[in-house]
Parts: structure tokens; sequence; C-alpha cells
């Protein structure tokens, strides 16, 4: 059964519609909207006509039932062009074939060899730490990150390039934190943020191309990814992939595999200071299952309550907040009619805080996930990875990695928020703190 008839939804604004109040506060307007209108409502994104989707069923038919229907949006790729044709910007049957060929990188067996890694870079930072020094972690966690997936990717030898990465990568992503960048201009446009953004991008390209001819020249496999990408053949045709290729997937796996696990953490760190009674329990777990030596991979599994406290943190704080997708055909979804070329928002910080899925969703209690709760939400009741057939890639190296350095960190440090420290959200691609986290080292 099905009505021609539109959602309701917010009137919005003449030819900007909903724009003014998404540019203020735009988690304010979804979760508003979404208590106010349903699981279904309607609104107007600049000139776009879109829809937002507040439930899990809703979302499984858009991510999975109906997902051959739904691509990437333009408003999503647009901030993204600088990922090229990389796995997070491709769709049809090059998605498929690259998703096919960069796969082998993340199975567990793969991922499990870069957790000494992920422990010794945290160590590094940590010999750097002075008891009651004043630090801030956000950049403390997007420096880390940023080490840790450029080592896995690249290795020790090109460090200092890799910190040119990262500063053009901060350039693009600065980018992206203004939306009237992302959605109001064209990018052909030559404002002084399109060009910082086009300058910074070739900058990019040199470094890796340097990077992949460097590696190709070699003809070392040093056990990286890297050398998977440079190495992996379709099993269809035997193919590898060409230089344009290894370069959007390694700044594609670069920027989405940093950033938003380094959000992770700085919320986690954030929440825990917040939570005493909280803290005090990892504590307790890491001293039972560690004793006094640092984490390997063999002990992921006995630290339940650091994974509880991690998958607690990205409920409340969902590093990507919401993804979008647009139709290519005319569709029906909860009883209305979509048309073709309708933006659809998804939003993991409107249904990981609604109350119809989570008893008292803004409290902060990782215990919630005891007795396999998980097990018993549907699936897109929480979703901080996403999922169907555009699941994170990275999803096991960033749960691996989040555990690990919060266990290393947490079995020695305590944080405390700076009282006077501003903490604001900046709801960018990612759930950005936007001056920072100041937090006091205690030593423990
Ligand atoms: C806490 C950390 C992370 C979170 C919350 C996260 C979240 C997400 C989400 C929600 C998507 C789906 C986007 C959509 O459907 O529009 C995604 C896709 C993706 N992520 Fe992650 N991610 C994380 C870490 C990583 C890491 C560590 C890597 C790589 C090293 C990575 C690489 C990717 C890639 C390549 C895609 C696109 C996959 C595809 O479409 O085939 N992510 N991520």
């Amino acid at each position: 059964m099905y009505t021609a008839e539109v959602p309701r939804g917010p009137k919005g604004h003449f030819i900007v519609g909903s724009l003014p109040e998404i540019s203020r506060d735009v988690l304010t307007f979804f979760t508003e909207s979404a208590r106010k209108y349903g699981d279904i409502f309607r609104f107007s994104f600049g000139p776009f006509p879109a829809i937002m989707i507040n439930h899990p069923d809703l979302i499984a038919e858009v991510l999975v039932t109906q997902q051959p229907n739904f691509v990437k949006s333009s408003v999503y790729r647009r901030g993204l062009r600088f990922l090229g044709n990389g796995l997070l910007n491709s769709e049809g049957q090059f998605w498929q074939r690259q998703r096919r060929l960069v796969q082998p990188a993340f199975h567990l067996e793969r991922i499990a060899a870069y957790a000494d890694v992920m422990v010794s870079y945290t160590n590094e930072l940590l010999e750097q730490w002075q008891n009651g020094e004043v630090r801030d972690l956000y950049q403390d966690m997007m420096s880390l990150t940023e080490k840790i997936v450029s080592k896995t990717l690249f290795g020790f030898d090109i460090r200092n390039e890799v910190s040119g990465v990262q500063r053009a990568l901060d350039a693009v992503m600065d980018f992206n934190n203004q939306l009237s960048n992302q959605y109001l201009l064209p990018s052909w446009v030559p404002t002084p943020s399109n060009l910082r953004y086009e300058r910074a991008t070739q900058q990019l390209n040199v470094i890796v191309y340097k990077i992949i001819n460097e590696r190709r020249e070699s003809g070392k496999d040093i056990g990286d990814l890297l050398s998977l990408l440079l190495r992996v053949r379709d099993e269809d045709n035997g193919t590898g992939m060409t230089d344009r290729q290894v370069r959007d997937e390694v700044i594609t796996l670069l920027s989405a595999g940093h950033e938003t696990t380094a959000n992770a953490m700085t919320w986690t760190w954030f929440l825990l200071s917040q939570h005493p009674q909280v803290q005090a329990k990892l504590h307790s777990e890491l001293k039972t299952v560690l004793s006094k030596r640092t984490p390997t991979f063999a002990d992921i599994r006995s630290l339940s309550y650091t994974e509880k406290v991690v998958m607690e943190a990205m409920r409340l704080y969902p590093p990507v907040w919401g993804i979008s997708r647009v139709s290519l055909q005319d569709c029906v979804l909860g009883g209305y009619n979509i048309k073709a070329g309708t933006t659809v928002f998804i939003s993991q910080w409107v249904m990981h805080r609604d109350s119809r899925f989570f008893e008292n969703p803004n409290v902060f209690d990782p215990d919630r996930w005891a007795n396999n709760f998980q097990k018993k939400l549907p699936t897109f009741a929480y979703f901080p990875f996403g999922g169907g057939s555009r699941i994170c890639i990275g999803k096991s190296f960033a749960m691996m990695e989040a555990i690990l350095l919060l266990a290393t960190i947490a079995r020695s440090w305590s944080l405390t928020l700076q009282p006077d420290h501003p903490v604001v959200l900046q709801p960018s691609l990612t759930l950005r703190p936007k001056y920072g986290l100041k937090m006091q080292l205690i030593k423990i």
C-alpha cells in the first residue's frame, strides 16, 4: 500500500529551504524534526529535495533491500572529490571490483599484525606526556591515528612525507567544515577556499604518486596495505590497479582511516572524564587483564568492558554522524512515493539517541551493552560503521585500534577535562570537537 502524498516536514525558506537552520545547528535540526515529524520527513536542502528517515526498517530499505536504487549523493561526494574514485566515492561494478581487491587487506589475520604498531606508537606518544600537563587530546589522537594508518600503509621511511600528506589532508578537510563550500557554490568558481582545496589536492597527488612510484620500482612487498594494493589481482581477469586507482584508494584509506578513529577516541576521553565511576571500572578491568604490561592483540577478547566503553562512546558521539544517498529511480519508502533524484539522509546521531531503542538514551552507560544487548537491537538502531554492502571496510581495524589505544593509555593515565575548556560539537563530515579537547594528564 502506498500513497502519492509526500511526507510532512519543516517548511523551509524560499530557494534555500532549511539550509539556514541546518548551517546553524544541523544535529538539533535533524533531531527535533525527527521527533516532530516521525520516521520519515521531507525538507529542502538548499536547492535539493530531500527526505530524512528515522527508523531502522526504513534505513535497512535504503542500505540493504533497495540498495541498488540508492547511490552516494553528490552532496556527499563534492567535499570528498579529492578522494577521486576511491572506495568511499565509487559506485557500481567499478566499486564492486575495487572492494573485492582491497578487502584482503582488512582480513583479520592481516590486521592482527598491526596491533603491535598501534600499541608501540601509542607508547611513543605516552613517553612525551608529563604528569600534570595540559594537552589537546584531539590533536594527540589525530596525529597518533594518522601515524598508525600511515605506518600500516607506507612503512617507516617516508614519515616526513606523510606529515605533508597530513597538512594537505587538513586543508581539504577544513574546506568541508563550511557547509556553504560544500553545497552552495560550484567547485569551479575560483573562490579562495576552492583554490586552496585544489592546491592541497595537487600537493597530495605529488606526495602519494612519489610513494607509489618508489614502491613499484623497489618491487618490495613489506607486508603493508600499499604492498597489497600494488600486488592484488582481480580473480576474474588477473588485472591489478593502475597508479591512479592506487592513489585514489590510498588517499581514501588514509583520510577515512584516521580522522574517524581519532574522533571516536577523543569523545571517549571526554565521556570518561565526565563519568568517574566508568573510568574506575575501566581501570579495574585493565589492571586485572594487563597488570603492568601493555596490551597485545590476544588481550582484546578479554577487554570486554573496554570494548563496551568504545561502543557506548560511538553511540553518543558517532564519528560519522550522518550519511546520505540519492535515489536513481522513483521508489516507495515508508509508504510514500519518492521521486528519482531525491536525497535521503540517515543520521547515526539521531538514531543512536532514540528512546524507542535505548533506555535513557542520553546517558553514558557502557553496561547497557552487556548480555548481548546489540543482538537484541534492530541492525540499524546502532550503526556507527554504516551497513549493507557499503559498510565500513575498516570496521575491525578501527575497533581493534580503539580498544588497544584506550587500554594502552588508560592503564596508566587518567584524563581530566580542563575546567573552562569549551566542548563544542562540529558536525563536519565527521563529528569533531570544534576547539579541540584540552585535558590534564594524571599519571596513575
Ligand atoms: C571509528 C572509526 C570509523 C568509523 C566510525 C567509520 C565509519 C564509516 C561509515 C559510517 C562508513 C559508511 C559510509 C556510507 O555508507 O556512506 C564508512 C565507510 C568506509 N570506511 Fe570507515 N569508519 C571508521 C574507520 C575506518 C578505517 C580505520 C578505515 C580504513 C583504514 C576506514 C575506511 C573506510 C572506507 C574505505 C569506507 C568506504 C567503504 C565502501 O563504500 O566500500 N574507516 N566508514
